[in-house]
């Protein structure tokens, strides 16, 4: 690149964040600043990003776990591309062959017995209507989640969260939700009351700060279900279409929810679309009340059709597979990482590519972040623990990449455990 084209493009990429400052949100720019994640997202492909000036990153953030194809998977948006010469979003409230489709697509993937699908256009929205569907299902309204849980920023998501910072602002919220702790059994068990509709979790908590529900504990909670009625929610918004090394992360411990969430990669990475599918038991309530959760946006033809293509692309390719083994190799570099760094590395938690580097301080992930951008990868903490950091790469990611993460987050620490007076940010 000559140097004319890079100032001009340096220009562009000022005047972009600029803007944003100026129009979208100043704050918020300035934090992604600090963090040296301020970037202008230009080429996009496979596990790699390029700011516009040219700088190449390997993303480990991908919108939380939402590009689980891959930047602009060329598949996808093959069929994307085809859709949009002969389809639009459809008309929401009529029957359409790419609602049916996808419909019988997620039920043929989905464990047990779970079959119908109500589709929304983004995951707050799925988690949404599933605890209204609990709701409207058992006549109870009290929904049990737990503390450090992540299930969306729309009205009841927001009401289910484990962080107060997000909802105090907006008190009072919807009533009838409390928390208890993550993978603690008997806290469940004593929260439980004769009006309560549902238990709702992720099976491995993402913007809590990685942390697996373990086998015992899902197992645990079917059992409280079945005994005592109640509908058991697994959001796996995060957790889910192959992002732990299988194609829903409850197939590990075997336990089937009621209702289950999806959303993120479901659309692709191009089109939103999300979805929750439920037990035929479930429709009951449905069958009183056809109209019950209209979305203009949920279940378009265009999000139906990047939604198959994505569920055939992830079981040709036998994508959850991929997953875990790059796992296995992400994990032999996180423990030379833990015996290198150990004032710096406390643990790490692994569910398949869902991975999370738990540092010995809140201040130690925005420095990581930052100098992680520095040698070339986006990384970035989680959403409701700041000292936990959330690696998240696309599923296909490659061998000499991985190992080009690990050997960035060598570097990374090094400048970092050297860094003294660490300050909070
Ligand atoms: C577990 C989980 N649930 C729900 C959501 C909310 O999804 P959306 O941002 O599409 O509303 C997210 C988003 O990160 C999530 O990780």
């Amino acid at each position: 690149m000559n140097r004319k084209t890079s100032e001009t493009l340096e220009t562009t990429k000022k005047e972009a964040l600029d803007t944003f400052a100026k129009y979208v949100n100043p704050q918020k720019a300035r934090i992604l600043k600090n963090a040296g994640l301020d970037i202008i997202e230009g080429k996009r492909e496979g596990a790699l990003v390029w700011d516009i000036t040219g700088e190449k990153y390997i993303d480990c953030i991908t919108s939380a776990g939402s590009f689980n194809v891959g930047r602009r998977n060329p598949e996808i948006v093959d069929a994307l591309k085809k859709a949009l010469d002969e389809y639009d979003l459809g008309a929401f409230l009529l029957c359409s062959k790419q609602k049916a489709e996808l419909a019988k697509k997620v039920a043929g993937i989905t464990p047990g017995d779970l079959q119908y699908v109500m589709y929304g256009s983004g995951g707050g929205e799925a988690n949404d209507f599933a605890i209204k569907l609990a709701r409207g299902f058992t006549f109870n309204t009290e929904i049990i989640s737990t503390v450090k849980a992540y299930h969306g920023h729309t009205g009841f998501s927001l009401a289910a969260i484990g962080r107060e910072e997000y909802k105090k602002p907006f008190f009072p919220m919807v009533p009838g939700f409390k928390q208890v702790p993550f993978n603690d059994l008997k806290a469940m068990e004593e929260a439980i009351t004769e009006d309560t509709a549902a238990i709702m979790i992720e099976p491995v908590q993402g913007e809590g700060g990685i942390h697996p529900g373990t086998d015992e504990y899902l197992k645990g909670l079917r059992a409280i279900c079945d005994e005592k009625d109640i509908v058991l929610i697994f959001d796996e918004i995060q957790t889910g279409l192959g992002r732990t090394g299988k194609m829903f992360c409850c197939e590990y411990s075997g336990v089937v929810p009621d209702i289950m969430t999806i959303a993120k990669s479901l659309g692709g990475n191009l089109y939103p679309i999300s979805a929750t599918i439920y037990r035929e038991e479930l429709n009951d309530f449905v069958m009183n009340h056809p109209f019950t959760h209209l979305s203009t946006f949920g279940g378009s033809d265009l999000g139906c059709i990047v939604g198959m293509a994505t569920i055939d692309y992830l079981v040709k390719n036998k994508v959850p597979e991929h997953a875990g083994v790059m796992g296995e190799r992400f994990q032999a570099g996180f423990d030379t990482l833990l015996k290198k760094y150990p004032d710096l590395l406390l643990e790490t938690r692994r569910k398949g590519l869902m991975m999370g580097l738990q540092y010995t301080n809140e201040s130690i992930g925005p420095r990581m972040s930052y100098q992680l951008a520095q040698n070339g990868v986006l990384a970035i903490y989680t959403g409701n623990d700041p000292s936990v950091m959330r690696l998240m790469p696309i599923l296909e990611i490659q061998p000499d990449e991985v190992d080009f993460v690990i050997d960035a987050l060598d570097r990374s620490m090094s400048v970092v455990v050297k860094q003294e007076g660490i300050e909070q940010y």
